[in-house]
């Protein structure tokens, strides 16, 4: 059973539309991140699922029951759903314990639920603590037992990991995969870091003007991406004018194989960067600009000595020989590209999914 479906979905506060159709549904167990930009309606969108504000047009449907279209609203305490807000969510007078059990009926909240849900987010021993006696991780791991108190099947998360640093992230992010597998529930987790959806989400819904603008698994969206400003969300590219016949690209780096068909004639075709090959025999000359050091590789900015003289970004994986600034190298295109026909409106797939 689906365990979340929303549907044409609008919301505005006054006149600012936030939401102006969203889309998504969510099978059971599965956990899907919403990614998109700073004020683009990602909270909206889980207030409105939570209960906490009515859509404006469409419908909520949870674990097939309708909470929220033009005749019903179901109030937040009745949709089973839970909720782990944004940020600073704790109360500060309530003890840990308190916290996790809140939203418990009142015979609950002193019962083996809350312990074990502190066990679960590995928080057994700090029950009688405050809030301000402990780390941000802590009070986010708090944060997160609360969401699961009530046994949802499905619960909703707001950047969970926000004000964490990169290591305690990575930590908890497998901690919340494990938790939300044991206890069995979907979830719709809000970040806006890429990193996160990719490597956390069965499949990643990208928000653009108010609209799920692509909502794939995350290699169908790395190796597919429906737009080219899309495309961008994820790592760095290269965007390269190119003429396609068939399924080859020609462009200025050579002639390229398409991932999928694309109508001939004009096309924008996008080069990752990892595709990028330095020294390649045959390949397009080039000088390099300037490089970037990261340790486990390296990023050369480089300008092509080809028509238009385009830029380009190359992620080198061995960065222990890396070029000097100035250095004329060759470059050439390593697997398949994704193209979209030059004249198409952005936003509107031109590839074919494989
Ligand atoms: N209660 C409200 N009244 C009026 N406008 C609001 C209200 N809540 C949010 N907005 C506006 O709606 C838009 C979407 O806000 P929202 O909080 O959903 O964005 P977000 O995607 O969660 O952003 P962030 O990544 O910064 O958390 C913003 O322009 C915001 O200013
Ligand atoms: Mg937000």
């Amino acid at each position: 059973m689906k365990d979340l479906e929303v549907t044409g979905l609008t919301k505005a506060y006054g006149a600012t539309a936030v939401l102006r159709g969203i889309d998504l549904t969510i099978e059971g167990g599965e956990l899907v991140a919403v990614l998109g930009p700073s004020g683009s309606g990602k909270t909206t969108l889980l207030r409105v699922i939570a209960g906490f504000e009515r859509a404006d047009e469409g419908s909520v449907r949870v674990h097939g029951v309708s909470v929220d279209d033009a005749d019903t609203f179901v109030p937040a305490e009745r949709r089973h759903v839970g909720y782990v807000p944004q940020e600073g969510s704790l109360f500060p007078h309530l003890s840990v314990a308190e916290n996790v059990g809140f939203g418990l009926a009142r015979r609950d909240r002193r019962g083996p639920r809350v312990n074990d849900l502190l066990a679960l987010v590995g928080l057994a021993d700090l029950g009688r603590r405050y809030p301000h006696e402990l780390s941000g991780g802590q009070q986010q791991r708090v944060a997160l037992a609360r969401g699961l108190a009530i046994d949802p099947r499905l619960v909703l998360l707001d950047e969970p990991f926000g004000s964490l640093d990169a290591g305690l992230r990575a930590a908890l992010r497998a901690d919340v995969r494990r938790v939300l597998r044991e206890a069995g529930a979907s979830a719709v987790l809000v970040t806006h870091d890429q990193d996160e959806a990719l490597s956390l989400a069965d499949r990643v819904a990208l928000i653009r003007d108010g609209r799920i603008a692509q909502c794939d698994t995350p290699e169908r969206l790395y190796a597919h991406p429906a737009t080219p400003e899309l495309a961008r969300q994820f790592g760095e590219v290269n965007l390269l004018a190119g003429t396609a016949r068939g399924d080859r690209v020609t462009t200025a780096l050579g002639e390229l194989e398409a991932a999928a068909p694309v109508s001939p004639g004009p096309v924008q075709v996008l080069v990752r960067s990892e595709q990028i090959r330095l020294g390649a025999s045959g390949g397009a000359p080039a000088e390099v600009l300037d490089t970037e050091f990261y340790g486990h590789d390296a990023v050369v900015r480089l300008r092509c000595a080809v028509e238009g003289d385009p830029c380009l970004l190359a992620r080198v994986a061995n960065p222990a020989s890396l070029p000097g600034r100035g250095e004329r190298v060759t470059v050439g295109v390593e697997g398949p590209v994704v193209a979209w026909a030059r004249d198409a409106r952005e936003g509107a797939p031109q590839t074919r999914p494989a």
